[in-house]
Parts: C-alpha cells; structure tokens; sequence
C-alpha cells in the first residue's frame, strides 16, 4: 500500500467481489471467504488497490446478503468470522484494501430487533426502531401510504395484530427508523467493531434511502420525461438530513489510524445532490451511477464526466467511474445493443431488442481505456476483466433473485450479472469451485464459457484480461493517471479527446468513421490495433505525447 501524499481512495481502483460468485473455496457451489483468501494472487496480479465485498454477514439471504440478520457475524455459508480476520490480514499482506458492504436502510426479518418488535406488539418502543404504522382506509386495511418496493409491489407488509410495517425493499427487508437514536448508536458501534478488525473503509448500501419524511406523505406526481433534469422533494429518497448521519459516521472513520473511507451507493437526480455526499466532513466518495447509465454516445458521456467532474471538484471529491455492478445488465451487453434509451433509478435498463455482442464487447475494451484514464477513481465488477457478457438466457426455473417473484414475473431481475465466474477449463464450473466439488454452481454457467477463462485468457495480448492488466499497470506507473484534472482536445463530433498532464491523451472514438490521432511520442495502448495512425470507431488509445 503507497504511503503517497495523495490519500488512496482518491484514486484506488477497487475490484467488487460479488462473494456468491467470485470462488468458492469448500465445494458448495456457492462463493466464500476461503475462496477470496485463494485468489488474492490474481487480485494483485491483475493490480487493483482495494476490495469492495458485497454483504458476507449472517442473514437469511431473501436479498443475497443485503438482509442482515446479524452484523457482527459472518454467514455460515460464506465461512467464520476468524476467516474473515485472515482474509483482510492476506489482502493487506499483497497490498490490497478491503472495503466490505453495511446495510443500514434495512435489516433482515430475522434481525433480533425486528423478532423483538414482533412479539412486543402495537405500541411498544420495539417497534420503534422501525417504520410500523396503522392503515388507512377501514379497519387500516389500507398500507398507510402509497409508497412502492423497489423489487415491485407495496413497501407495506402488514402483520395480522394488524400493523404495516415499511420496507423499501423485499418484505424480509424491514426499514429502520434513523430517527431513533439507539439505531444511529448501533450501526456506529457495527463500524468500530469492524474498523477495529482492519477494514478500510464501507460500501454504504442505499446511502440515500435512511431518512424519511415524518409525516410518510404519498409519493409526488412524476417528473415529465422531457425537460432538464432537476431534483425532486422526495419523501423517501434523498433527504437533507440524510448527511447528519454521514457526519457522525466520518467521526467514527476519523478515530481509526490510516485513511478509512466511505464510498455511497446514492441515487441523485443530478450531480450536485450526489456532491452533497461527499464533503470534507462527510463521505469520501459516492458511486458516479451518471457514468454507468449513459448510452455509448460521445455528448452524453461528455456531458455526464463534465457535470461529474465539476460537481465534485467544486467540493474538493474525486470522481469514482463504473461501469457493472451487481445490480444491472452487464455492459458488453448494455452496449451491444442499439437501444440508446436513458434509463432512470427507478427505471432500470433491461435488455432489449437484438444483441450484437462483438460490437458491445469491442465498446468495452474502449469504455475500460475511456474510464481508466479519467481522473478519479474507478470500480471493475468481478468477471468485466474477462469481458463477460450478461448471461440472458437463464432458464426462469433457476432465478433466484427476489425482484422476479416480487415483479409478479414482469422483471427477471438481476441473475444474469451474478452467475460465477470462470477460472479455466472447458466445462462448468469452470474451476469456479474445487475439483470434486459436491454441489454445482448456485447458477448454470453458459456453455459459451467455455475456455474464456482467467487462465485461458492470461498471456493471450489480445485478451480482455491483458488489456484490463496492461491499463492498471499504466495507470500505477504513469504520473498523469489517477487523481488530476483533464483537458479536453479539439476532435471531430463523435470522437472524446482530452489531455492529462505530463504528457498524456486518452482517445475514444464513437464515430462511425476511422479518427486520425494527434501527434503523439508513442502509442502507450490501444483497445484494438491502430493501422498508419487512425482510430478506427468503437476503439480507444492512450498516448504519449
Ligand atoms: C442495493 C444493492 C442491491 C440490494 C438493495 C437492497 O441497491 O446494491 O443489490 O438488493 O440495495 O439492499
């Protein structure tokens, strides 16, 4: 880990393991902590800074980990806390961070608070560490507003003493209250006990969802479509009083040695709401879902690195750049596709139309240059570095993600982003668990992996992999990569070029015609190969000028 001047996350680029899905170290068929203290080698080889890992706590998984039954534990299926320990001992070792999730909008149905609230009735202080409320309508059999889950559906459950109680989510998700300070008190106390095990820092789930308008007013009307984008009074989202929480949870950060950070998952309407996130005496950084949700297309991704950039530079936050999580379609697939319609949070892109995967797999190679070479930060979704594509045809008798039951089997939900990923061999799976395994895959792995692999793809110059490799090693090495400013060049429409200093140009080409690239010392990569100096569309270069 550098001892630069630059705090790390400033610039780090973290690699999300999907823990389900990333390896599996006892044969399950399902990822775990032994299988990430296994692969830690490639980690650092491949030459990531950090770690984020999605939920590993005890939980009833109805959300895969995001409900948590107890956040001091570590889930039996994913290995022990002690492991856990080893786990960010190893990764610090190979001069890795480790950055797990926290879940503070919701806890699991099972948490011992909500099992308490149950069994202490209507009215009890119990209940108030959540949202319980009585209906509308005769006899409350009304929920007591219209507010929607976001896996579809009422975000009311009612109980049969006859209570609703909230969840933004699954009904195994029930909200709590952050108005109630003994759930403020606790979730500081579960990020000292883990800060206190070494951990660098949280991944904050639904950063933007914890407060709620006390009145639980009904849902505003809808923003027309058209029209600039501008914030809207929402009763649930995003709320001013959101940020006294991150306020106090920076204090806690603040008390631990080393540079601890935060990164939000925080929906905004627009840049400067997700800016309010990241101040000096807030957050570190906050996904940039703006980057992600853009089409291939050299105005809008202008545009949206542009606003990002000045928002956040205006309150002194680097920008942190992604394109996959495991919530929405993987982008080979994304951009494979003509579909150029912008999608909203509450509207998440779902494939449509034919697929032509070469053309989306080449935009990829390009999008990786485009977004490493930006200044700031940058998140790699486990398996985008072999360039894997959605897996769209997972047979409907195998999705496990509750968004599909809960869509009413409108929305196949997020299965397809989340199948484990493939190491080496020409058969599932793909030595994604040990050899003699006792349990298959948790879900099917495509044929078409086949020989796509790490292993296959390690040492092949035309990889995916070395392609991804050979950037991360530039960007360590090259004093303009990382945190910074940018210039924009002069370029033909469809084309995004721009300088960093000393000395670098980073060239994306959208067009549909070859780009001749500026004067240059030496071309440092290039997505695709550069014939006589052109560009040709869908390709990126890096260069030395
Ligand atoms: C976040 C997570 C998602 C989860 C949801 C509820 O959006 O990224 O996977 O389902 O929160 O916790």
């Amino acid at each position: 880990m550098s001892t630069s001047a630059v705090p790390w996350w400033r610039d780090a680029v973290i690699y999300q393991v999907y823990i389900r899905s990333f390896a599996d170290g006892n044969g399950d068929g399902v990822g775990d902590i032994a299988g990430i203290r296994s692969r830690l080698p490639y980690l650092k080889w491949l030459g990531v800074d950090a770690v984020w890992i999605n939920p590993w706590y005890r939980s009833p998984m109805a959300d895969h980990g995001y409900d948590v039954a107890d956040y001091r534990e570590i889930d039996p299926l994913f290995g022990t806390l002690e492991e856990a320990e080893r786990l960010i001992e190893e990764a610090h070792a190979h001069g890795i961070r480790v950055i797990p999730d926290i879940v503070p909008n919701h806890t699991s149905d099972r948490h011992a608070w909500f099992r308490a609230a149950l069994a202490a009735g209507p009215g009890s202080p119990e209940r108030e560490r959540y949202v319980f409320r009585q209906g509308r309508g005769p006899d409350g059999a009304e929920p007591p507003n219209d507010w929607v889950s976001c896996f579809g559906g009422p975000a009311w459950t009612r109980l049969p003493d006859g209570e609703w109680y909230l969840h933004l989510f699954a009904p195994e998700q029930p909200d709590l209250n952050w108005q109630h300070p003994e759930v403020r008190a606790e979730f500081e106390s579960i990020l000292r006990f883990w800060f206190a095990r070494g951990v660098d820092g949280f991944r904050i789930d639904v950063a933007h969802g914890l407060i709620k308008h006390p009145e639980l007013p009904d849902l505003p009307p809808p923003l027309e479509e058209k029209g600039p984008r501008r914030h809207l009074d929402h009763p649930h989202w995003d709320r001013d009083e959101v940020h006294d929480i991150y306020r106090s949870w920076r204090r806690v950060a603040d008390e631990f040695p080393g540079d601890r950070s935060f990164v939000a998952e925080a929906w905004a309407d627009t840049p400067e709401r997700l800016a309010a996130y990241v101040r000096a005496d807030g957050l570190h950084t906050a996904f940039n879902f703006d980057f992600l949700m853009s089409s291939w297309d050299a105005k809008d991704l202008r545009a949206v690195i542009d606003d990002s950039l000045s928002m956040l530079g205006a309150v002194g936050a680097p920008a942190t750049w992604v394109l996959s999580n495991h919530d929405v379609v993987r982008h080979p697939s994304r951009y494979g596709r003509k579909t150029a319609r912008r999608w909203t949070v509450n509207e998440p892109y779902r494939a449509e139309g034919p697929l032509d995967l070469e053309l989306g797999t080449l935009r990829a190679r390009a999008a990786a240059l485009l977004m490493l070479a930006l200044p700031g930060g940058a998140y790699v979704y486990q398996g985008e570095e072999l360039g894997l594509p959605e897996v769209e045809d997972l047979p409907e008798s195998v999705l496990q993600d509750p968004v599909w039951e809960r869509s009413g089997h409108a929305d196949r939900g997020r299965d397809g982003c989340r199948v484990p990923i493939p190491w080496s061999g020409s058969s599932p799976p793909y030595g994604f668990s040990p050899d003699g395994a006792r349990g298959e895959p948790w879900l099917p792995q495509p044929a078409a992996w086949a020989g796509r692999g790490m292993a296959e793809q390690r040492g092949d110059e035309h990889s995916m992999l070395e392609l991804y490799r050979a950037a991360l090693r530039l960007r360590r090495e090259h004093p303009a990569l990382g945190d910074g400013d940018l210039t924009w060049l002069d370029a033909p429409a469809g084309v995004l070029v721009f300088g960093r200093e000393p000395g670098f140009v980073c060239a994306v080409n959208l067009s549909a015609e070859g780009y001749r690239l500026p004067a240059h010392t030496s071309l440092l990569l290039a997505s695709g190969p550069v014939e006589d100096g052109v560009l040709a569309p869908d390709h990126a270069a890096w260069l030395a000028v």
